[in-house]
């Protein structure tokens, strides 16, 4: 059983499971490069498309408790008994727009991940399919080493789980046609 932190791009999981691997002496498994290295991605235009069947079976064969499990896709690629911990960071999405803008993401790209964020889509996932063994962090007015700690103390088994609700705050800003409409 592993550790497994997810989110959306930008929400700053690479960051922290290096941080996580080096504190735990813990060895990283990137499912994105997992997937490349085998052969799994399937380039769809600016997309890519991940044959989640295949990657399921790839990744059950190499993870132990000596690892960190690291992606956007943990929902959907690994089997519940393999899981010690699930963490999924959230981040506001106006914090995601700056991080997108600098990574170049197209306007279609970067509102296609905020949407996603805003709706909790790989949370609600997450949630759905391994239960008690997630944990949210809200890592927007957080800096990296209290977003570490907060994922230490859940580790080290503080059942500590913040609610995160995007939907409302963006509401409330009046924002809904800034995220979701052209
Ligand atoms: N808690 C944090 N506060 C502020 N910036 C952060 C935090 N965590 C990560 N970052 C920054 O956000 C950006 C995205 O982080 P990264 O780890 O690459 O995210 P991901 O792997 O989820 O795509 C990086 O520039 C990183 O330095
Ligand atoms: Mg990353």
């Amino acid at each position: 059983m592993s550790i497994v932190i997810t989110g959306n791009p930008g929400v700053g999981k690479h960051t922290i499971t290096h941080e996580i691997a080096k504190n735990l002496e813990l060895s990283i498994i990137d499912i994105n490069e997992t997937a490349k290295v085998e052969g799994l991605l399937e380039k769809n235009k600016n997309t890519n498309d991940v044959d989640t069947t295949k990657l399921k079976k790839v990744l059950e064969g190499k993870i132990s408790e000596k690892n960190i499990v690291v992606g956007h896709l943990a929902p959907y690629v690994l089997e519940k008994n393999k899981v010690k911990i699930m963490i999924v960071l959230r981040r506001s999405p106006y914090d995601l727009i700056t991080v997108y803008k600098e990574r170049k993401y197209s306007d279609e790209k970067s509102r296609e991940n905020t949407g996603s964020e805003i709706l909790g889509i790989i949370a609600h996932d997450a949630i759905n399919e391994f239960q008690e063994k997630v944990f949210q962090v809200n890592t927007s007015e957080k800096n990296i080493q209290e977003v570490v700690e907060k994922v230490m103390n859940i580790i080290s088994g503080d059942k500590c789980d913040e609610e995160v609700d995007w939907l409302e705050l963006v509401t409330k800003n009046n924002d809904l046609k800034k995220f979701f409409v052209d």
